[in-house]
């Protein structure tokens, strides 16, 4: 869309501007934000806006940037809503699942995976999320994981391998050999449409050395490192991503002293001065730990230690089944020891901060147009209101989104 946009009559608006006044979210009241060519042109008092070609009166609503949702995994087919309901009375969670979707995506044509990742693009945009990542994982083949990685970047720019994310049936007596394709052919073939690789560091999926090696390779082709860490019980998931300078390690359901030290020692200015992100992000998941009725993790602690947090969906039809970023800022608080305003940064500066990006996550000169409006006040309300669609308007590269 051509032309500048002003958004004013804004109740607060978030920045995420941590240079200028306004606590750790760097609100601002009587303020106005001014789009152009799919960036932030101008932030400032409502009454010094310049001249736009179109208006969007906020009518007192919160204005914040878009959610960044760093962990998700969209590509798959079927679902497993008859293990989420086994699960509600009393089985475990243990990733076993993950082999019923994978033969269910391995069977799929492209345009019914598309399909799906499309309409779960658009329902999490509807919620606010105007970045998200998405991940491989249940292709598991050569095939099937290019294919998965080429689809996902049709619909981000974040596409994660996960070719490691269980060692697949035929392979259950050969995890050597397993690993091996993976640090080779499949690799090779999924690269090319990879940021990122990621591997599932847990007992029953893939133990560190193997978790080590797939990263390394991944690394040397110049894929960037996350870590699925700490999720089912404790283990070295967590310190093998600080130790390897991964851009997040996430679940961090089960920490030690020891991984929570090595998270906060390895902890340097979020923001480096030529911009790029440094630290090992922990991003937490809250809506696996209530689809799994597993323990929340401890955000507090985290947070207390200098830890950079983000919060995440986990989308995926296994153990999260949402897309919904204000579902897991309500849970961040209530269950997690995190205030209003932390969850907010971490869904949003957070989640920016796990993507090692600059250009969203926050509302400032230069970032992408990419904001929310809210039926609502304050952010407050976001995490006050569970479960009420209080996102009005969802810009995204400065474009209005349909509803
Ligand atoms: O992040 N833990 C590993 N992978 C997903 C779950 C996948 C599934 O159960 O299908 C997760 O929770
Ligand atoms: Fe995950």
């Amino acid at each position: 869309m051509r032309g500048s946009l002003l958004v004013d009559n804004i109740g607060e608006l978030v920045t995420n501007d941590i240079g200028g006044e306004g606590g750790p979210l760097g609100i601002r009241r009587h303020a106005a934000v001014l789009v152009e060519d799919g960036q932030v042109a101008w932030v400032g008092p409502a009454r010094d806006a310049p001249a736009a070609d179109r208006r969007i009166d906020a009518e007192g609503g919160a204005v914040l940037p878009g959610f960044v949702d760093s962990h998700a995994h969209l590509v798959f087919a079927g679902d497993r809503a008859a293990e989420f309901a086994a699960r509600m009375a009393g089985e475990p969670y243990t990733g076993g699942g993950i082999r019923t979707t994978v033969g269910a995506t391995r069977a799929a044509s492209d345009d019914e995976l598309r399909d799906t990742v499309r309409r779960l693009r658009a329902e999490a945009m509807r919620q606010g999320s105007t970045t998200i990542e998405i991940k491989s994982g249940y292709g598991l083949t050569v095939a099937d994981e290019a294919r998965s990685l080429r689809i996902a970047a049709e619909f981000s720019e974040d596409t994660t391998f996960l070719g490691a994310h269980v060692v697949p049936a035929e392979y259950a007596d050969r995890p050597d050999d397993y690993v091996g394709m993976v640090c080779g052919p499949m690799l090779a073939a999924a690269a090319p449409y990879a940021r990122w690789i990621d591997v599932f560091c847990e007992r029953g999926a893939f133990d560190v050395d193997h978790a080590r090696a797939i990263l390394a390779c991944g690394q040397a082709v110049g894929l960037g490192v996350r870590v699925h860490a700490n999720q089912l019980g404790p283990g070295p998931g967590v310190r093998l991503g600080v130790e390897l300078g991964a851009a997040s390690v996430d679940h961090c359901t089960h920490l030690t002293d020891a991984d929570i030290d090595a998270l906060a020692s390895h902890r340097v200015d979020c923001m480096c001065p030529d911009g790029v992100h440094t630290t090992t992000v922990a991003t937490l998941l809250p809506g696996a730990e209530f689809s799994t009725r597993s323990p929340y993790p401890d955000a507090r602690r985290l947070l207390d230690a200098g830890v950079t947090v983000a919060l995440a969906t986990d989308c995926n039809p296994g153990s999260s089944y949402t897309s919904s970023m204000p579902f897991c800022i309500a849970l961040a608080v209530r269950e997690m020891r995190m205030t209003p305003a932390e969850a907010v940064w971490a869904a949003t500066a957070g989640g920016a901060a796990a993507l090692r990006r600059t250009d969203v996550g926050r509302l400032a000169r230069g970032a992408r147009a990419d904001l929310m409006i809210l039926d609502a006040p304050s952010h407050l309300h976001l995490a006050y209101r569970p479960g009420v669609p209080l996102i009005r308007q969802v810009l995204h590269n400065g474009v209005p989104q349909c509803r």
